[in-house]
């Protein structure tokens, strides 16, 4: 491996163009066949970062812009980068400034497509035209400064790239070091660029219990806006997106991916412009943004990742799942090492809402312990005045009436049984019947004089004001250090109305979209400092709120209220093009379900959560022994393959989209020692037989021995062969497998 790196450097040093900087990363050496590079060609004035099997890089044009010059598969080490030429403009209505793919475009001169940053100078002026200043290397890329070509308003380009994954990570800080203030009106975290071609776009959809639709469509002239103007990052659309070259294709082809650590309101831009290049620009959302930089001050912006694949959207999304498991999540605290598998859990929430006692939440605890769950965890309704949605939130006392000894009785009872414990909390909503509200009605966001609009009888405490931050983190660690907590499932059940900050003077408060959303990663992250053992989850009425940005500091999503387990296939499905099923939390629920009134087995609905990171939330206290028996058998054999499933390569072998009659998925570890197959039949027609799955990324030479989870697969089907049978010959499911939501699980382990 060193000889490798010697030769890069050697190689490097003596190509003449590349006369400065040349800074290797040795973080990789251990999982790379090829280290991370991070250079500069001083003569061109090209920068270049190559990670994994991805080079990016950028370059100052003639006149003085930050231009990129290529995205994709890895260049070769000695391979040099042109110069960066501005494109030609098209006739006299796109100038040339508009045409260059810039890093980062300042609003001025001219500037048709979308900027990544838009300002208006104390005297009026909006022009701004950003040219490259200096840079600085690090040993994960770059921090390029930019300027104004009049004004001292500069730039700083933020680039890291991952040596294994090539996932870049890119930000900027907009530091103004004029003595008037500059208003930011937008700004984004990067922009990406790709060449003129055919591309598809996919990103990612939905409403309240229908989250995680998969959307697909070619790239048209003309811009696409993915965004949230909420406040938070919502269900409607997610802040990820992939773009394929050609039509999309699950394992082949090329394909460039982005996601926007952002937990507020976001927006990312899909542009074809004029010389049919495409441009992706995203950051904080423009719409009523406005953040006031006096003299000195700097803002920063999200951090928008980047990644590029060569085998298609699996290959992008088992790159983002890794980066995601070993880069972005918190680690496990007690061995710093990568985060462990969800605990399985049982949540209470479906069984008896809000109607939470010690006496029943006892009796589910015990059931529970009895089918080999490990989290127990109480929903909403144990504090405050809480009986309906219509009170108490705000008032984080434990509720006297349902709790007469307070939480410790139930704890304790837990504990016996050998399961840690959860809590359910909301913080950053007060109900108006709330003695909390009655104190601090000026807490919430409003617009002095203008109707508070409800949703769910609730308001949003506003964030950003440091006294409701400090009571937020105030009362979460008080709980926390008072009681034995595991885990906190943080919710968050609506979007913003009324966004205003009246302690602020007018002009002040649009700043309330970035200090609301860094305050909450504020409070996350000190109560992780002060409790490094508890785990959170994101929970937004469901996948409100899931992001790179909440996912440095929790360790696992709610993807949706909706449980039904037909529904979830599909919404698994889209959400693993963007997130790793390790924090996919996936409850087997009741049947009929509450909201499609579906009826399905519960072998069924089993297989349909072991797909990610299983929990129970049905009403387990009615449940008789054959359904204990199934689920305390199917939860012992999920526990056995869990690491496979949630932080292994995923592949999806046929999708349930598109009223696909079928789904399967398969999951491969690291060193490809386990595979795990899932295949479900939504319903069958015409008798069509479940098709051949040739399974994919195990070891062609080794004998993988086929164990049945559920189900059976055909006669004659062998009990032992090599990974090369499995993936050519394929494994086919048994006689008689059809019919209506029928499912099957294998596991293969290598001999
Ligand atoms: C919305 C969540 O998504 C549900 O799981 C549950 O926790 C309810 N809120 C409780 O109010």
């Amino acid at each position: 491996m060193m000889g490798g790196l010697e030769n890069v450097l050697r190689k490097s040093v003596m190509m003449k163009t590349f006369t400065a900087a040349l800074v290797l990363l040795a973080a990789s050496l251990a999982a790379c066949a090829q280290p991370a590079t991070v250079s500069y060609d001083a003569a061109a004035k090209v920068f270049r970062l190559d990670g994994g099997g991805t080079t990016y890089a950028f370059g100052v044009n003639a006149r003085g812009e930050l231009q990129q010059l290529y995205w994709g598969g890895r260049l070769g080490a000695t391979d040099t980068i042109p110069q960066a030429a501005a494109m030609p403009g098209w006739a006299s209505f796109d100038s040339s400034y508009s045409t260059t793919p810039q890093e980062y475009a300042g609003w001025g001169a001219g500037l048709f497509v979308e900027p990544a940053l838009k300002v208006t100078f104390a005297d009026g002026n909006r022009d701004l035209v950003l040219h490259y200043v200096s840079h600085t290397a690090h040993p994960k890329g770059f921090d390029v400064v930019l300027k104004d070509i009049k004004l001292p308003l500069y730039v700083t380009l933020h680039y890291a790239i991952d040596p294994e994954s090539g996932i870049l990570a890119r930000s900027a800080t907009i530091e103004n070091r004029g003595a008037g203030t500059v208003t930011v009106e937008q700004a984004a975290a990067a922009a990406w660029a790709l060449p003129p071609a055919h591309y598809t776009l996919n990103y990612l959809t939905g409403r309240w219990a229908g989250e995680w639709t998969l959307t697909q469509e070619p790239v048209a002239p003309g811009a696409r806006v993915l965004e949230s103007r909420r406040g938070s990052t919502g269900h409607q659309a997610n802040p990820w997106f992939a773009i394929q070259a050609g039509t999309p294709d699950e394992e082949h082809g090329e394909v460039w991916f982005g996601a926007l650590a952002w937990s507020g309101s976001w927006r990312i831009s899909v542009e074809q412009d004029q010389l049919d290049q495409v441009r992706v620009t995203g950051g904080f959302n423009p719409f009523d943004f406005g953040y006031r930089l006096h003299p000195g001050l700097s803002l920063e912006t999200p951090v928008f990742y980047g990644g590029y694949a060569a085998n298609g959207l699996g290959g992008a999304s088992r790159l983002l799942h890794r980066f995601e498991v070993e880069q972005i999540l918190p680690k496990t605290p007690a061995t710093a090492s990568a985060p462990r598998p969800r605990p399985v859990v049982y949540n209470s929430w479906e069984a008896t809402e809000m109607n939470v006692s010690e006496a029943g939440q006892i009796a589910l605890a015990e059931k529970a312990a009895a089918l080999g769950v490990d989290r127990f965890v109480m929903d909403d309704g144990w504090f405050g005045q809480r009986k309906t949605d219509h009170a108490g939130l705000g008032d984080w006392y434990v509720n006297p009436q349902k709790f007469p000894n307070g939480l410790k009785p139930l704890m304790d009872k837990v504990h016996g049984l050998g399961m840690d414990f959860g809590l359910w909390v909301e913080p950053e909503m007060v109900n108006p019947d709330s003695d909390l509200y009655r104190k601090h009605p000026e807490w919430v966001l409003n617009f002095p004089g203008r109707p508070r609009s409800e949703e769910r009888n609730q308001l949003v405490l506003n964030l950003a004001r440091p006294d409701v931050r400090a009571y937020i983190l105030g009362f979460l660690d008080k709980l926390l250090s008072e009681n034995q907590i595991a885990f906190l499932k943080w919710d968050y059940n609506r979007n913003w109305s009324e966004p205003g900050w009246d302690q602020l003077a007018p002009d002040e408060q649009k700043k309330v979209y970035v200090e609301f959303t860094n305050n909450l990663y504020g409070i996350l992250a000190e109560l992780r400092k002060r409790h490094p053992k508890v785990e959170i989850e994101s929970c937004s009425g469901g996948g409100g709120r899931v992001d790179l940005g909440i996912l440095q500091y929790t360790d696992e999503v709610w993807p949706s209220d909706n449980t039904d387990p037909f529904d979830r296939l599909t919404q698994q499905d889209g959400f693993t093009y963007a997130y790793t099923p390790q924090v996919m939390m996936a409850w087997v629920t009741d049947s009929p379900h509450w909201l499609n009134q579906r009826a399905t087995s519960l072998s069924y609905r089993m297989l349909s959560s072991m797909q990610g990171s299983l929990g129970i939330g049905a009403n387990i206290a009615k449940w008789n022994d054959e359904e204990m028996a199934t689920t305390k058998r199917l939860i012992a054999a999920y526990h056995q393959v869990q690491p496979t499933i949630v932080q292994g390569d995923l592949y999806r072998l046929i999708s349930p989209r598109n009223g696909s009659e079928f789904s399967a998925t398969q999951t491969v570890n690291r060193d490809k020692s386990q595979s795990v197959v899932f295949a479900l039949i939504h319903s069958t027609q015409e008798g069509r037989v479940f098709p051949l799955l040739k399974l994919k990324g195990l070891d062609p030479a080794a004998q993988y021995a086929l164990t049945v989870i559920e189900g059976k697969a055909r006669t004659g089907t062998p009990e032992a062969a090599s990974g090369a049978w499995w993936m050519n010959h394929g494994l086919e499911m048994g006689e008689g497998f059809r019919g209506d939501f029928q499912a099957a699980a294998f596991r293969l382990d290598k001999k």
